[in-house]
């Protein structure tokens, strides 16, 4: 392996330490240009009495002009600037430090602190700073703990910058010789630095004017390129919803006279939230009804909330490290997620969550890259905004919040804020003070932010006639970590039901209350073992477990198909109907990876036929019930993983269910369904739609050639991206002849909307099996393909390896190899992308052994490469070492 040393340093949080310097408040003035950029920056510093470091200031890239420490210019002797780190003689408290640097944004590829977005005659500039982006921009001590004041000053030609933003509220602006022009921004509110950001170049905005429940009147601004600025409105109207939103649910209010958002094609993540000056990847801000899904405008309405939310988790209350980021992540994605849901609707919210939960993050705390919520230590902090602090993050403050309740999660909510606001807070200071406002300690929930991997929940009830008494046993189990610390049993809540076998929901009663009629509750597994009993039970419960999905667990439970099928077609909780389906299908897909029974896969089809034809449930719940596991959540299950193996038999185990519904019956629902076509985004309408795709894809595994007619001429009167995207997916899948021109039709159609676009890649790098990777080569060659784009490549690159099992795993090892060579390349240009792209290797160990040796091979290969970024390094080591 060639590490460096210093590639190799690992940060731990035990090492932390507060600031030895802290900066008042910073003065940036920017004189911007594409090739070149200089800014000045004067830090006002403040010294820890009780520490007696040097000042020591981060700056990556930084080409020093000059240097002056209270008005002084510095002798070179004064001070040295390598390995990262700027450290300067002879500071006192309340020094001022004057430095000026010069930026080179149109070659900066990585997207990380100041960049050119878009072409060099039309792009604009802005900045990404979190998380240690700002050290790329100037020299700073650059960690979250650290807040100041800023004053920023930006200065460009009027007619290539017309536009110059910058965070905080307007301070004046004005011309300056030469055809050049000004603008002062302050922010009046002290911010660490990853919050800083600028944007300036030629673009369009919309405006509303929203004025907040406690009455401060702000201008809302959404920005654009000219092509673009015609699809932000949905994005204005999720803005003003989540504002209104957040000051009904948590009383929390929009604090500056100005907020801008800012969409930009060229962006590692979804978006970031600066303060005042959120910027999005185009992806999760635009959206029409020509060129989006309606998954895509769900998309745009969570993630527009999810940064404007920050505004208080996250700003107000920042995080003292990087590993407290799930303090703002997780706390943020819930926020979003109850937004969403309320938006929405709840159980198709929670399916929808919970789905990517498993898909995503079960995998991740099951392998060589799993960490606690609160990671340990880091080598790159940018390879930890993952799935576990994110997804599983929220999830954790989803359990508090349900072992509160709402009236009492919101006076924890609001004594964290009143207690942290302005502060850089730990994950502690959460819990003591959502403990705190109710009486009660929850430090055991602790170890839920310490300890990486799914804990196993066993399930046992049993029965007893005579005394009508249930025992429900529960046990946990977690593996020991990678640091084999042996697990600490966690506080798991389980919501659960019991039903009688005609599908009733039995009272509940336990400890010999009886008061009540309660049918639903919450009991709450401390120990290793614990059991419960309910007294009064007339005859043997059907027991519905972790209800709403009440903690992130693997739950294993003996159940029989018939009791599932009893949940699938009675449980009141949508949520858990959709679970019984989810059981019930991978028993099926069991039944016929073995080859025995097939008593879970006929309880599974005639459920489900059932509900098909003649129920009143809701069309997007039934399209969900229709849909078994998916081709990773079948993987966790397998010891020794063929994922093409898997691919064929979950689409037996679908022809199956299309052949019990029947061809004919199928058609029917479709033609309904068909009927009134629109592109109207209202609940209604897109559960139909969701429901038409379902079926047309189950026709299409037992009647390809009527399947190819429909789809035709769906793809072609379709009103809309959904519609159309499915079509063509259908098509593609199916193999039909008009595929090609479909893809012709579309490829010229959308030629210049990257964002539909890149949904052309996909849908073609989706296509399963061995032909996969000729054709996403044969795409690479396509004039609108780069690596330098991250939407693109993950349209590309990142649908195969991730979303398309049996293509990327060739039994020939041509896919690893594939990704091996990409890596090397798009690390140069862009490492943070390479890193998350190389996260795709994480189960290979689990894979059969001619796949696992190829894909080792592969992997060996690409990590004896010199050179190679530290994010790359530090997945590829955690993925190869272990
Ligand atoms: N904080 C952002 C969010 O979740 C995400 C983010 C972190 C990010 N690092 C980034 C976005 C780098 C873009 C680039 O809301
Ligand atoms: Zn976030």
């Amino acid at each position: 392996m060639n590490v460096s040393p210093e590639q190799a340093a690992l940060i731990r949080l035990s090492d932390y330490r507060a600031p030895a310097w802290r900066v008042e408040t910073v003065d940036l003035d920017f004189d911007l240009g594409i090739d070149a950029t200089e800014l000045s920056a004067r830090l006002l510093l403040r010294r820890d009495r009780t520490q007696t470091q040097p000042l020591r200031l981060d700056g990556e890239n930084l080409e020093l002009l000059s240097i002056m420490l209270d008005g002084q210019a510095l002798p070179a002797t004064a001070y040295r600037y390598a390995d990262r780190v700027l450290e300067i003689d002879d500071v006192r408290d309340g020094s001022v430090l004057e430095t000026r640097v010069r930026l080179r944004p149109a070659v900066n590829t990585a997207l990380e602190g100041l960049y050119l977005s878009g072409s060099r005659e039309a792009g604009f500039l802005l900045t990404q700073c979190e998380a240690e982006g700002f050290r790329h921009i100037t020299f700073f001590p650059d960690r979250p703990d650290v807040q100041s004041r800023y004053t920023v000053t930006l200065r460009a030609d009027r007619e290539r910058f017309p536009v110059l933003l910058a965070g905080g509220n307007p301070d004046g602006a004005g011309e300056l010789d030469g055809d050049r022009h000004w603008a002062r921004f302050v922010d009046p509110h002290p911010k660490p630095s990853y919050l800083f950001a600028l944007v300036a170049g030629r673009l369009e905005k919309i405006v509303r004017d929203y004025v907040t429940a406690d009455g401060r009147a702000v201008t809302l601004n959404i920005w654009a390129e000219a092509d673009a600025i015609g699809r932000c409105d949905y994005a204005m109207d999720a803005l003003e919803r989540s504002m209104r939103w957040d000051e009904q649910t948590y009383g929390r209010n929009y604090d500056l006279d100005v907020f801008h958002v800012v969409a930009t094609h060229d962006f590692n993540m979804g978006a970031m939230e600066n303060k005042g000056l959120n910027i999005f990847n185009a992806k999760c801000l635009l959206a029409d009804p020509d060129s989006t899904t309606d998954d895509e405008y769900r998309h745009v309405e969570a993630v527009v909330a999810h940064e404007y939310f920050h505004n208080w988790s996250g700003n107000r209350v920042t995080c003292r490290d990087w590993f407290q980021l799930s303090l703002k992540e997780g706390l943020t994605v819930f926020r979003e997620q109850s937004f969403s849901a309320d938006m929405n609707s709840a159980p198709l919210k929670r399916i929808e969550d919970v789905s990517l939960l498993r898909r995503a993050q079960f995998p991740e705390d099951a392998g060589p890259l799993a960490h606690p919520v609160r990671p340990a230590q880091y080598s790159e902090i940018n390879n930890f905004y993952t799935a576990t602090v994110y997804e599983k993050g929220s999830e954790l403050v989803r359990m508090l919040a349900g072992r509160l309740g709402t009236d009492g999660f919101r006076r924890g909510m609001d004594l964290y804020f009143e207690r942290n606001d302005g502060r850089a807070a730990a994950l502690e200071d959460f819990l003591s003070s959502l403990g705190d406002a109710n009486g009660i300690d929850l430090t055991p929930y602790l170890a839920w932010y310490a300890q990486a991997g799914t804990p196993r929940l066993k399930a046992h009830g049993q029965y007893d006639a005579a005394r009508h008494e249930y025992t429900l046993t529960l046990a946990q189990h977690i593996q020991a970590g990678a640091d084999h610390e042996p697990a600490l049993p966690l506080p798991i809540p389980v919501k659960l039901a019991l039903f009688a076998r005609n599908g009733d929901m039995l009272p509940l009663h336990m400890d010999g209350q009886t008061s009540e009629q309660v049918n639903e509750r919450v009991i709450v597994l401390t120990g290793a073992e614990q059991s419960f009993v309910f007294t009064g039970i007339p005859s043997a419960p059907v027991p519905s477990l972790l209800r709403g999905f009440s903690a992130p667990v693997i739950l294993e439970c003996d159940y029989t198909p018939d009791e599932l099928a009893l949940l699938l077609g009675h449980d009141a909780d949508g949520f858990n109907r959709w679970e019984a389906s989810q059981q019930l299908a991978a028993r099926a897909y069991e039944n016929l990876r073995d080859g025995a029974a097939t008593d879970a896969l006929q309880a599974w089809c005639e459920s489900l036929a059932q509900l098909f034809n003649n129920s009143t449930i809701d069309d997007a719940l039934l399209a969900d019930l229709l849909t078994p596991p998916g081709e990773v959540e079948l993987a966790e299950r397998e010891k020794a993983v063929d994922p093409q193996h898997i691919h064929a038999l979950r689409q037996s185990l679908l022809r199956r269910l299309a052949a019990r519904l029947g061809a004919e019956a199928l058609r029917r629902r479709y033609q309904a369904l068909a009927a009134d076509t629109n592109a109207a985004l209202d609940a209604v309408s897109q559960a139909r739609r969701r429901l038409k795709r379902r079926v047309l894809e189950l026709l299409g595994l037992i009647d390809g050639p009527g399947t190819r007619l429909l789809a035709a001429s769906q793809y072609d009167d379709a009103p809309g991206m959904t519609d159309r995207l499915a079509a063509l997916a259908v098509l593609l899948r199916g193999n039909a002849p008009e595929a090609a021109p479909a893809l012709l039709y579309f490829r010229e159609r959308y030629a210049d909307n990257a964002l539909a676009l890149d949904k052309w890649f996909a849908v073609q790098a989706q296509v399963p099996g061995d032909g996969a990777l000729d054709r996403v080569l044969a795409l690479e060659n396509d004039p609108a393909f780069t690596l330098k784009n991250p939407n693109r490549v993950q349209a590309l690159l990142g649908a195969f390896v991730r979303i398309n099992p049996s293509g990327f795993h060739r039994l020939d090892g041509a896919g690893y190899r594939f990704l091996a060579e990409r890596l090397v390349t798009l690390d140069a240009l862009n490492p943070q992308l390479a890193a998350r792209l190389a996260t795709a290797f994480n189960g290979w160990q689990r894979l059969e052994p001619q796949r696992r040796a190829a894909a080792r091979a592969a992997i060996a290969e690409l990590a004896g490469h010199e050179g190679l970024s530290r994010n790359l390094t530090e997945i590829v080591d955690s993925v190869f070492i272990h």
